[in-house]
């Protein structure tokens, strides 16, 4: 099934065809891709809180309505009672691995679950554990921007964006360098737990990396207990509160939830943010003048194109929002990207200004699932474009990259060549 619906997203002429039955909302039309705002600024300003029947959900754009839904108990991510989460736990009933990494993860979590989860990872995943790495995280990206040098030109995503998440996490976990291939390769699969229509290979490939993931960390995790190290997976494994621990099913199923979390969303941000650059010349050379605005830049860059759109919950009871009765059971999808733009909260909300001082976007969630990893992303990116826009102060490409993402939940450019000299 998730395999067909893949294979049918690659169709991109079946899906044009089939426009009207998407009403206001078709995900897959190309221009959406190319500027999903322009379709949000539309929704917002007609019918903020739209019904799409081809989705099955309601679909908020503005800011306050996105913000309550995140904050309210009402609304679930524990979404089994959606017709389509029943299908897949019916599926997957027999492979209780498997189900635990889509079942039973922090993003699927809710209530006393999810509050003892978080609680334990939070003791490990501390602020302090982050920020060690950045010496760290600033020679890697040297070496990777090093080896771009040599030929005058790079081609960001494959070069910089896509490896550094893959390399920060494994320091962050402690994976020995050696695997680090591996582990891109799992990402590259696993992503369908944050967006199920992306991969290749449907349920099976994912399964199969859930498999292989789990097999190479059980014997990590065996080590790191016997011989503990500096590090997130011996922290993880020594968390304790209230005389509880995190068992091995939540070790492994969190351990490949970090990895795809941080891998594609951190990217996608970096290769946003280069694209925005590169597109408002002025912000570009003010952020030159002044390396210090990089902090404001990257909430700026997070605001401005969220590389995670939109989330989804479940409700748990019937509510109203906007003047519309939505019932429990239903389905709300949140477009944080649609509310970083909301003109009632943000002036000129269109405008990149990277010394706007008002943070508080919504691309990293907000409530009790706020991203985890929203430290370690933000201090990865203030590297990677400090250090492009240091050593090649006059790298240049084009504004439109070569493709976009094909995902309704993830957006990001598939590739952007850069001249890292004038004369390239
Ligand atoms: C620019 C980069 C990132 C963005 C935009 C982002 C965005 C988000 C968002 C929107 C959520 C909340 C989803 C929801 O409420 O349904 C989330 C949760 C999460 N993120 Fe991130 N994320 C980023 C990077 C990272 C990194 C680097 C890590 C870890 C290495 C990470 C780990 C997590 C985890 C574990 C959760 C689940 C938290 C929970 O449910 O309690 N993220 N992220």
């Amino acid at each position: 099934m998730l395999r067909f619906l893949q294979w049918l997203i690659a169709r991109e002429r079946l899906l044009r065809l089939a426009s009207p039955l998407f009403g206001r909302f078709n995900p897959f039309l190309p221009q959406h891709r190319r500027d999903p705002h322009a379709t949000w600024r539309a929704l917002r300003s007609t019918e903020p809180v739209y019904r799409s029947r081809a989705l099955g959900a309601w679909l908020l754009t503005r800011y306050d309505d996105v913000l309550h839904v995140l904050r309210d108990p009402n609304f679930t991510t524990d979404r089994s009672d959606v017709p389509l989460m029943k299908l897949v736990s019916r599926l997957t009933r027999k492979d209780p691995e498997f189900s635990a990494m889509i079942e039973r993860n922090l993003l699927t979590l809710d209530g006393s679950d999810h509050t003892r989860l978080r609680g334990l990872v939070s003791k490990a995943f501390t602020p302090r554990r982050v920020e060690r790495l950045r010496p760290q995280l600033e020679g890697i990206v040297d070496e990777l921007l090093d080896r771009a040098a040599e030929a005058s030109q790079m081609e960001l995503i494959r070069d910089l964006a896509h490896p550094l998440p893959v390399i920060a996490i494994a320091e962050l976990l402690g994976i020995p360098s050696a695997d680090r291939a591996r582990f891109r390769a799992w990402s590259a699969d696993l992503v369908q737990l944050l967006d199920p229509l992306q991969g290749r290979g449907g349920s099976a490939s994912l399964r199969r990396a859930t498999h292989e993931l789990y097999a190479y960390f059980r014997p990590l995790l065996a080590e790191r207990r016997a011989r503990p190290r500096d590090d997130l997976l011996s922290a993880m494994i020594a968390a304790e509160e209230n005389g509880e621990s995190l068992s091995e099913t939540d070790l492994l199923a969190l351990s490949g939830l970090l990895l795809v979390a941080g891998h594609e969303t951190t990217a996608n941000l970096i290769g946003n943010a280069v694209l925005a650059l590169l597109r408002n010349p002025s912000e570009r050379k003010r952020l030159q003048d002044d390396p210090d605005l990089i902090a404001s830049a990257v909430e700026e860059f997070l605001r401005y194109d969220p590389p995670i759109q939109l989330t989804d919950r479940a409700v748990r009871e019937d509510c109203e929002i906007g003047g519309r009765r939505i019932r429990k059971g239903q389905l709300v999808v949140v477009v944080l990207a649609a509310a970083n733009r909301d003109p009632d909260r943000f002036p000129d909300p269109d405008r990149l200004d990277l010394g706007r001082t008002d943070h508080h976007h919504l691309a990293f969630g907000q409530g009790g699932h706020f991203c985890l990893g929203s430290q370690l992303a933000k201090l990865e990116t203030e590297i990677a474009i400090g250090t492009l826009l240091r050593r090649f102060p006059d790298f240049f490409g084009n504004t439109e990259p070569t493709a976009w993402r094909r995902s309704m939940i993830i957006r990001g450019p598939e590739a952007v060549p850069l001249c890292l000299v004038p004369t390239c």
